[in-house]
């Protein structure tokens, strides 16, 4: 094997060096009416760019990874629904967002644009700076806001508030998002499911959950757990420029998001995914219900054994490419 390729290897090099050797005579055949120096000068550049042309052929022939690694023409059109989930996490869980990475990385949903990041607020430690920075240069799906780490005094706001400037870019589209959704860090959501029930709901005026109290069914009562809520843009732009959101932060917080709509009349359209959302079967209360096929999101993953049994039980790693290079029994 070594002996052939060496002795491959030595064959192109003699390739390539009688190729050069061809054009460096082509080259001098061209400038043979001008000075020598001037001629000595193009023949360098000519086998300069022989050998450059060399490289470049050798890596478009080649069946590298890279072509494999660009997208499928899946989710480029205009009708697509946008959907950004930010996560709300704290600067040091780096494995909660590696995980949750992997979760999020490995479901493709049809007809949608779907943006995960994880949002938190300034950081505080030197080790942050290089270990955050890191994770946004390889992954750059964080938002860090201008704020100080809190739960409930505020954090949701300047979320939703910071995104109409955030995201304030001519270019992009508008909306930049159809619908912007506030996600817990311990619950999974099934993105097929979602966008499919997304699709025959209105596009303003939204807001969308699993109803507080649990035993509730009617989404104009109380308010949308903070598992995971989602509202309409136009609501993102109604928290950023009204007096009532910015008058009262402090309080659970998707308790007092609940009230800024009731206080300000908003979200005519609500829907609420009971018991397509639900907390974990485990414990057992009035908020849980059983892994079920008809499941957009499964709350209180408070454990590795919990999420081992979520993802069993819906098929998540059932996709894997078959390969010699591994076995999954
Ligand atoms: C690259 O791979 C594809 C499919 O795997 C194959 O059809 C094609 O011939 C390969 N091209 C080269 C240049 O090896
Ligand atoms: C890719 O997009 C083009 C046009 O946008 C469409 O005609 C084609 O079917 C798409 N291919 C796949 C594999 O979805
Ligand atoms: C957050 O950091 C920015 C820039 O480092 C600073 O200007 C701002 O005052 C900080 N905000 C808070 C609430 O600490
Ligand atoms: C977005 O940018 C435009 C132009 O720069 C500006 O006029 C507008 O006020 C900005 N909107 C927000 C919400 O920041
Ligand atoms: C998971 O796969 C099994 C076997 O193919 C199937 O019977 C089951 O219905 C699937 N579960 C879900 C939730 O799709």
């Amino acid at each position: 094997m070594t002996i052939m390729k060496t002795a491959k290897t030595a064959d192109r090099r003699g390739f390539i060096l009688s190729s050069i050797f061809f054009i460096c005579c082509l080259c001098a055949l061209a400038s043979i009416n001008e000075v020598r120096f001037d001629a000595l000068l193009r023949l360098g550049n000519c086998a300069a760019a022989a050998i450059k042309n060399d490289i470049k052929s050798s890596s478009f022939n080649t069946n590298d990874t890279t072509s494999s690694l660009t997208p499928q023409n899946s989710s480029s059109s205009e009708d697509d629904i946008r959907i950004l989930i930010g996560i709300l996490t704290l600067p040091d869980q780096y494995q909660k967002r590696h995980f949750l990475r992997l979760i999020y990385g490995t479901q493709n949903p049809t007809g949608a644009k779907i943006d995960v990041k994880f949002v938190f607020c300034n950081l505080t430690k030197e080790d942050q700076k290089v270990l955050v920075a890191l994770e946004i240069m390889r992954y750059d799906d964080i938002i860090i806001l201008n704020c100080k780490e809190n739960m409930n005094k505020g954090k949701t706001y300047t979320y939703f508030s910071s995104l109409p400037e955030l995201l304030n870019d001519t270019n992009a589209p508008s909306p930049p998002y159809h619908y912007v959704m506030k996600a817990d860090d311990d619950t999974y959501f099934r993105l097929e499911s979602l966008v499919q029930s997304l699709k025959p709901l209105p596009r303003e005026d939204l807001y969308y959950g699993y109803v507080i109290p649990c035993p509730s069914m009617d989404p104009f009562v109380r308010y949308m757990s903070g598992m995971g809520y989602l509202v309409s843009w136009d609501l993102v732009e109604w928290i950023r420029d009204s007096e009532i959101p910015r008058n009262k932060m402090e309080g659970p917080e998707d308790k007092v998001f609940g009230e800024w709509l009731r206080v300000g009349h908003k979200a005519k359209n609500r829907f609420n995914a009971k018991w397509s959302m639900y907390n974990f079967p485990e414990p057992k209360t009035g908020c849980t219900h059983e892994l079920w096929p008809d499941t957009i999101a499964v709350h209180l993953l408070k454990n590795q054994e919990k999420w081992i049994r979520t993802l069993n039980y819906f098929n998540h790693t059932q996709n894997l490419k078959p390969s010699k290079l591994y076995h999954i029994p």
